[in-house]
C-alpha cells in the first residue's frame, strides 16, 4: 500500500510499504480500511514546521472515516463491514490524570498524526479500546469530522450551558462545532462571532442563526442585539485572539464561566482584577474522552450536529501536497479539507 509521510515541512512524499494483514492482528486489534481523512489546523502547523511537539518524518491523519475489514478474536465492539473511527490518543494509563479518569490530559499523551504515526494510508490497525462504532447511515466524510465534533462536545461539557445565553468567539471549524454542541446541549441562545463574513455564513448554514461580525459591529452592540438586557452567562473562546478574551471578561455576567478552547500562540493578557471581583472562572478544555466521541456519533446521527456545510474542498490521496497549497492560498475559504482514499490500494 501507499503511505503518505511529511518528510520535512512543506514536503509530503509517498512510499510503498507492506499493508497490515488480518492474519497478523492481535486478539484486541481491528484492521480498518481508511476512506476519508480530514485535515485540521494542527496538521497545517506540522506542514509549516510550526508545531512545537513534532519531529519529522511524521505520518499524518487523526480525523478519519473508516470501514472495519477484520477483527482480532477477542474484539466485540465492531464487526467487519461496520463504519468506524478511532480516538487518536495514546496514553500511559498509570499517571495521576489517567488514574483519575482524565486520560485526555495524560502526562505522557501522544497523539497519532503528531507524536505517533497517523492513518495516512489505506489500511490501519487500532486497538479495540479506542474504536468508535458509528451509526451506519453516516457518510465516511461525516465520520471523519467526528474528531472535531468530539472537541466541541468535550468543551461544551466543561461547564453547564443549559438554559443559558452563550457566546462563542471564533467561527472556524472548532468554534462552529463548539457552538452547535452548546446548542445541542440545551443552551437558551447562542451567539457566534467572527471577523469573516464567510465563516459566519457557514455558521448560519449549519443552523447557528445568531452571528455577529465584530469587525463591523461592536461586541457590546452584538450582545445587546441578540440577548437584549439578559446578557450572557457562559462563553467559549475559540479564536486565539487577545481582543476576544478581553471582551468576554469585560462583558460576561458576574459569576460565569469562560471555557478556553483556542490555543493562543501569544500568551494573552487577562484582567485578573475583574476575574477575581466578578468570580469568573476560566476553564481549559483539551481534546476529548471516549464518551465525547460516543456523544458526537449520537448527535451526528440524530442531526443535532450538521457538519456537511463545513467540507469546503476535496482532494485525492496523491494530491495531499495540493490540498495544503489550497489551504495556504485560501485560508478563509477553507474550513474542512477532505482527503479521499477510496481510489487507493
Ligand atoms: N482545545 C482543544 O482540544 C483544541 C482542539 C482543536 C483545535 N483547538 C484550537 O481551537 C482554535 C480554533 O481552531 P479552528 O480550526 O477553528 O481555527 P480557525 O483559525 O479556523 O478559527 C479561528 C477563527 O477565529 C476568527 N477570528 C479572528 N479574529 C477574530 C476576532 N477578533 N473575533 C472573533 N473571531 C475572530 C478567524 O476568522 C477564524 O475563523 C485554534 O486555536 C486551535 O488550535 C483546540
Ligand atoms: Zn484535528
Ligand atoms: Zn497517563
Amino acid at each position: 500500500m501507499i503511505q503518505a509521510r511529511v518528510i520535512k515541512p512543506h514536503d509530503i512524499e509517498f512510499f510503498e510499504v507492506p499493508a497490515p494483514e488480518a492474519k497478523d492482528l492481535k486478539d484486541n486489534e481491528i484492521l480498518l480500511r481508511i476512506h476519508k481523512i480530514g485535515v485540521c489546523g494542527s496538521d497545517i502547523h506540522v506542514m509549516h514546521g510550526q508545531h512545537p511537539f513534532v519531529t519529522y518524518p511524521v505520518i499524518q491523519g487523526h480525523e478519519y472515516g473508516a470501514e472495519v475489514v477484520a477483527v482480532g478474536k477477542d474484539v466485540t465492539a465492531v464487526r467487519p463491514g461496520d463504519k468506524a473511527t478511532a480516538r487518536p490518543q495514546l496514553v500511559c494509563g498509570e499517571c495521576g490524570p489517567c488514574r483519575n479518569g482524565r486520560p485526555n490530559v495524560c502526562e505522557k499523551l501522544r497523539v497519532q498524526g503528531f507524536q505517533a504515526p497517523g492513518c495516512a494510508q489505506p489500511y490501519f490497525v487500532v486497538p479495540e479500546d479506542r474504536i468508535i462504532r458509528c451509526a451506519p447511515h453516516l457518510s465516511y466524510e461525516q465520520i471523519a469530522i467526528m474528531e472535531p465534533c468530539a472537541v466541541g462536545i468535550h468543551a461544551s461539557g466543561r461547564t453547564d450551558v443549559k438554559g443559558k445565553n452563550v457566546i462563542v468567539t471564533g467561527a472556524g471549524t472548532i468554534g462552529n462545532l463548539v457552538a452547535q454542541a452548546v446548542k445541542g446541549r440545551g443552551a437558551k441562545k447562542v451567539l457566534i462571532t467572527d471577523v469573516s463574513d464567510l465563516r459566519l455564513e457557514k455558521a448560519r448554514e449549519c443552523g447557528l442563526e445568531n452571528t455577529a461580525n465584530t469587525a463591523k459591529e461592536s461586541f457590546e452592540d452584538a450582545v445587546k442585539r441578540v440577548f437584549g438586557d439578559e446578557g450572557f452567562q457562559c462563553a467559549f473562546e475559540v479564536s486565539g485572539v487577545q481582543k476576544c478574551i478581553t471582551d468576554l471578561v469585560a462583558n460576561i455576567e458576574k459569576g460565569s464561566d469562560i471555557v478556553i478552547v483556542a490555543v493562543f500562540s501569544k500568551n494573552p493578557e487577562v484582567n485578573l482584577a475583574v476575574l477575581d471581583e466578578h468570580e469568573i472562572r476560566l476553564i481549559g478544555s483539551m481534546m476529548y474522552l471516549h464518551e465525547d466521541y460516543l456523544l458526537a456519533d449520537g448527535m451526528l446521527a440524530d442531526g443535532r450536529l450538521n457538519v456537511d456545510p463545513l467540507v469546503t474542498q476535496r482532494f485525492g490521496f496523491k494530491e495531499y501536497n495540493e490540498a495544503y497549497d489550497c489551504i495556504d492560498n485560501h485560508r478563509e475559504e477553507c474550513m474542512k479539507v477532505m482527503i479521499d482514499l477510496e481510489a487507493t490500494e
